[in-house]
């Protein structure tokens, strides 16, 4: 395990904004995964205090040539935050971006002051320290910048980084806990590069059809499709879809099995066996690999087609409507030609074992989950998805957006992404919660394309999918059976997702909610809301209409 910083400097050195489309790289740097390293808190007053700065950095990615990244420290990426329930913690963040940005935590149930969202802005060299005292259960999260409108970019140019929390049941679980040896966070993230190597992110008068930024590049950990060293025995990956656009179907070549023990929000009550798992971006799963019999040999790590997807009926996820097996359906709509291939996303070289004292078995139960139910809910709120062509222009433009007609670009007219009809707008307060209730949300797409469908704060529970070809509703499939914070849905499905609202956040700090599709978020497709005391519920919505 090594990081390869080369430099760091505050100046971006030899970017450039040529693009090329399709350019990839045959000679990789350096394949040996990387192991984010985890920060160490400074402790005040029993506060752990956790401090890391935004630069500018160029690392090799490929042989010979620097690219510039943005990352929280001296790489792409950032170091990994870990902590236990319960714990008071703090942060300093210093941005020496010479641009706005802001860190959202993503997945974490925090004050609405806290969370990092388009409101909480680092200036250039300024620092911002949140502080609260984490209340969740143990659990993969994430953070990222949520910058309005360029959260896309700069989440594309490197910056993300994990936020592991332990609690009483992850540290009773027998299960891999030895973080960088058998407990491995894995980001996978797809890229585009130029002729010089330098990250290549779309901007107006391209065009690509796939709705949002796909490259042809996968890193896993910011290293190109890399080969990780672990020994023979159980082992522990907590994966995170950190792509901006890209939908993942993730196996093992030869259909070996493995065991998704967490969601988004925490574990599952007990491991769900699988040889595929589909992952929208921003979503998590932890899986466990049994290796005890792998000794010596290399296993590939894959994303695999969408066409395998439908003929498999892939066994973490159904989707039936528009995807009928044996067709491809809409799908291909909302892919391009790396949805449609198989790619390696990385090499695991198993090892002998390395010592006696290690995981040797799959535990039959994790946890128990305290089932919300529908009944608990006091009202559902609706959420269509759509995107449409229109001239309403007062957001960024992204090459998805315009609109081709017979081979020719449209400039002008382009694709918005709304949700209930309208693209977000900071002024506007879209929802208001009443603070400790329980509500459905039901999220429908009514788009073409597929979306993950994000809430800050709160983790939500799935309650059914339903297809939107008159089928039944149905329960989400086992893996889908634990706590989320996004959600992906396929063209025409309806979602309904249940949760509680327990933090309050008032009009100048709301929480959102948004597709992850970070081109569909930059392009309004997010909205915002509220969480009120159930006495002034009544005075806020007089407000907002009144300043509609
Ligand atoms: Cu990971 Cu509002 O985002
Ligand atoms: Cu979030
Ligand atoms: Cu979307």
């Amino acid at each position: 395990i090594k990081t390869s910083i080369l430099s760091s400097s505050i100046l971006v050195v030899g970017c450039s904004d040529k693009r090329s489309d399709k350019f990839i790289y045959p000679d990789y740097a350096d394949r040996s995964f990387i192991v984010p390293p985890l920060i160490e808190p400074t402790i005040v007053n029993g506060k752990r205090i956790f401090k890391f700065s935004i630069n500018h950095n160029t690392i090799e990615i490929f042989k010979g040539k620097l690219t510039c990244v943005l990352g929280y420290g001296d790489s792409i990426l950032g170091p990994t935050i870990r902590v236990d329930n319960m714990d008071n913690v703090g942060f300093e963040i210093t941005n020496y971006l010479s641009v706005n940005t802001t860190v959202h935590f993503h997945g974490l149930h925090l004050p609405a002051k806290e969370d990092g969202g388009p409101y909480q802005i680092i200036p250039p060299n300024k620092t911002w320290k949140p502080s609260w005292r984490i209340n969740q259960l143990a659990s993969t999260q994430w953070y990222h910048p949520h910058l309005e409108g360029y959260t896309g970019e700069q989440v594309y140019k490197g910056m993300a980084g994990f936020f592991l929390i332990d609690d009483e049941t992850s540290r009773l679980l027998d299960i891999p806990k030895t973080y960088g040896v058998d407990d491995l966070p894995v980001v996978i993230q797809d890229r585009r590069f130029d002729e010089k190597a330098q990250l290549l992110y779309l901007n107006k008068g391209d065009f690509d059809k796939s709705g949002g930024m796909k490259g042809y590049t996968i890193l896993v950990n910011g290293k190109p499709v890399p080969i990780l060293n672990v020994p023979a025995q159980v082992i522990r990956l907590r994966i995170l879809n950190g792509s901006n656009a890209r939908i993942y179907n993730l196996g093992f070549e030869g259909d070996i099995q493995f065991y998704q023990i967490a969601s988004d929000g925490g574990f599952l009550e007990k491991p769900v066996s699988l040889t595929r798992v589909l992952l929208g971006p921003a979503e998590r799963v932890e899986i466990l690999l049994d290796l005890n019999n792998s000794k010596n040999t290399i296993l590939r790590f894959k994303s695999f087609s969408a066409e395998y997807y439908d003929k498999q009926k892939l066994n973490g996820h159904q989707f039936g409507g528009p995807f009928k097996v044996g067709g491809t359906g809409r799908l291909s709509d909302s892919v391009d030609t790396l949805d449609k291939i198989n790619f390696d996303v990385m090499s695991i070289y198993v090892n002998k074992s390395t010592s006696t004292n290690v995981v040797r078995k799959i535990p039959n139960k994790l946890t128990k989950i305290v089932r919300l139910k529908e009944s608990d809910a006091i009202k559902t709120r609706n959420f269509g998805l759509t995107v449409m062509s229109g001239f309403k222009i007062n957001r960024r433009v992204f090459t998805s957006m315009f609109k081709v007609i017979n081979g020719i670009v449209l400039e002008g007219e382009h694709m918005l992404h709304l949700i209930n009809g309208v693209q977000m707008d900071m002024n506007v307060i879209n929802e208001v919660v009443k603070k400790g209730d329980v509500e459905i949300w039901r999220i429908t797409n009514g788009a073409h394309t597929t979306h993950p469908f994000h809430i800050h704060d709160i983790q939500f529970q799935i309650l059914d999918r339903e297809q939107g070809d008159g089928s039944d509703p149905t329960l989400p499939n086992e893996n889908e059976r634990g706590w989320k914070d996004t959600v992906l849905l396929m063209p025409e499905e309806t979602v309904r997702v249940v949760a509680k609202f327990d933090h309050y956040a008032d009009t100048q700090y709301p929480y959102m909610y948004h597709c992850h599709i970070l081109e569909h978020e930059d392009a309004g497709m997010m909205g915002q809301f509220l969480v009120v005391e159930p006495e002034d519920f009544d005075t806020v919505m007089t407000d907002i209409d009144n300043n509609k």
